[in-house]
């Protein structure tokens, strides 16, 4: 097995180590965290800031601290199974990866240094603020699409369905590159990767997941051929181009895995991000009165949004050595769960850590973009569409609310949080 492969099976855990507090029977995926993670990985946190989490077999570390250093640190907490599924796949599902041509390798999030940041030097270029401005007008434009045409089918609508899913996955590839006559296409091969690396799917659901990421592998090599045969004004064009200068120091087949992975990393944590921040400010009706009448107010309620319920509530590490973690000796190959619900909600770093508050000072003191040589590439990218979203809402939809006695169910995973659904009126 290839070390550098995208989605590995690490299933060989070590057990809790010694003296250190085991959880028997708290997970992640349980119906009470998914609807209230942040309550629960407080009081988590309070009995025990590091803990073993039978279910899981990773260590879970809950404070601010500790989770800082332990991204800071990334030559003894490798970033190598943050894509790997975490649990056991269906024999039949392995089956659809070990076709000859899966062979996308690990390039950006999951992949050690030194490799990564031999890489990541090329693609942070695409993510340049004149990439982002050049995005902007198709942004804006496609906003004003959607909501024409919410407003001519009417109130109260889906909002995920109408605007939150479909924006951010249109806006991810043109960005890359895609033609817009694939996007269909595209939305239904990238949907359900969460499932795969985060969730526990069923095995019938990991073998179709496997044969949309297989799907989706062939497409991108095809795409990325074709790029190469005709340049655009893209992120693939010139990342391409950067490889073609540099052929020691980068290969064509990582040029292919990264564009792999950006689909996925661009699209659904934004339309979670993009929910998240409605649900938080529409309830709230002086805030949105606020909003809407100072609209220069949207970026700090968004990183606000980003400490207080964000779309990504955890992230993962492997140690690669023997070393200590809140004060416990652990072996190689310990898998570590970095559980930002509790460390975004930590009152020793945030005032008044439960209240909502467009205003705070540090409310982008928050971890959910990680840190250090992983820190999320597309943070501004993420932040900039969610602000435009917001931006454009409050100008031609003041009146928007949330339609009453909504009960908000979320996708079972260890790491993505949005609602399934959204219903809107105005
Ligand atoms: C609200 C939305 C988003 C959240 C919460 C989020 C969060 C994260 C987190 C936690 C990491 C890992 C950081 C670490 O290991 O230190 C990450 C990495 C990454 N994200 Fe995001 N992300 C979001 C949106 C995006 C978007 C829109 C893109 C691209 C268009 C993107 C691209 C990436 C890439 C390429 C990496 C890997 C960076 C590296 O390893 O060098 N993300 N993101």
């Amino acid at each position: 097995m290839s070390a550098n492969k995208y989605h590995q099976e690490r299933l060989e855990r070590p057990p809790a180590p010694p003296g250190c507090p085991v959880h028997e029977s708290w997970s992640p995926l349980d119906d009470d965290y998914l609807a209230e993670p942040y309550r629960i990985a407080t009081e988590l946190s309070a009995e025990h800031p590091v803990f073993y989490a039978e279910s899981l077999g990773y260590l879970v570390v809950s404070e601010m601290a500790e989770i800082e250093a332990i991204f800071t640190d990334h030559e003894t907490f490798a970033s190598v199974n943050v894509q790997d599924p975490v649990f056991p796949l269906d024999p039949a599902a392995q089956q659809v990866l070990a076709a000859d041509d899966f062979d996308p390798v690990a390039v950006m999030s999951n992949r050690p240094e030194p490799d990564h940041g031999r890489i990541r030097q090329y693609t942070r270029q695409g993510f340049s603020n004149r990439r982002l401005k050049t995005l902007e007008p198709y942004v804006r434009r496609r906003t004003h699409e959607l909501i024409d045409s919410m407003t001519q089918t009417g109130s109260p609508i889906e909002l995920i369905e109408a605007l939150a899913f479909p924006l951010p996955g249109e806006t991810v590839f043109r960005f890359i590159g895609f033609p817009e006559s694939d996007d269909e296409l595209l939305k239904g091969w990238c949907g359900d990767r969460k499932a795969f690396s985060w969730g526990r799917p069923t095995g019938g659901e990991q073998v179709q997941i496997a044969q949309n990421m297989l799907a989706y592998w062939r497409y991108c090599r095809r795409f990325t051929a074709s790029k190469r045969a005709e340049r655009g004004d893209d992120f693939a064009s010139e990342l391409i181009t950067a490889q073609e200068e540099n052929p020691d120091d980068m290969t064509y087949r990582e040029v292919e895995s990264v564009i792999y992975g950006l689909s996925f990393a661009g699209h659904e944590a934004v339309t979670a991000l993009i929910c998240n921040t409605l649900m938080c400010i529409l309830p709230r009706r002086d805030v949105w009165a606020e909003i809407c009448a100072n609209p220069g107010l949207i970026p700090n309620a968004i990183e606000e949004v980003l400490r207080y319920n964000s779309s990504q509530i955890s992230w993962r590490r492997l140690t690669t050595k023997e070393t200590t973690i809140g004060g416990y000796t652990v072996p190689a190959g310990t898998a570590v769960f970095l559980n930002f619900a509790s460390a975004n909600r930590q009152s020793d770093v945030f005032d008044d850590p439960d209240r909502f508050d467009i205003h705070r000072v540090n409310a982008n003191r928050h971890i959910s973009f990680g840190k250090g040589v992983h820190y999320c590439l597309g943070a501004r990218f993420a932040k900039f569409e969610t602000e435009i979203v917001t931006e454009i809402l409050a100008e031609r939809l003041p009146t928007l609310r949330m339609v009453d006695h909504q009960v908000f169910s979320y996708f079972p995973n260890i790491t993505f949080r949005g609602p399934n659904e959204l219903q809107v009126a105005w």
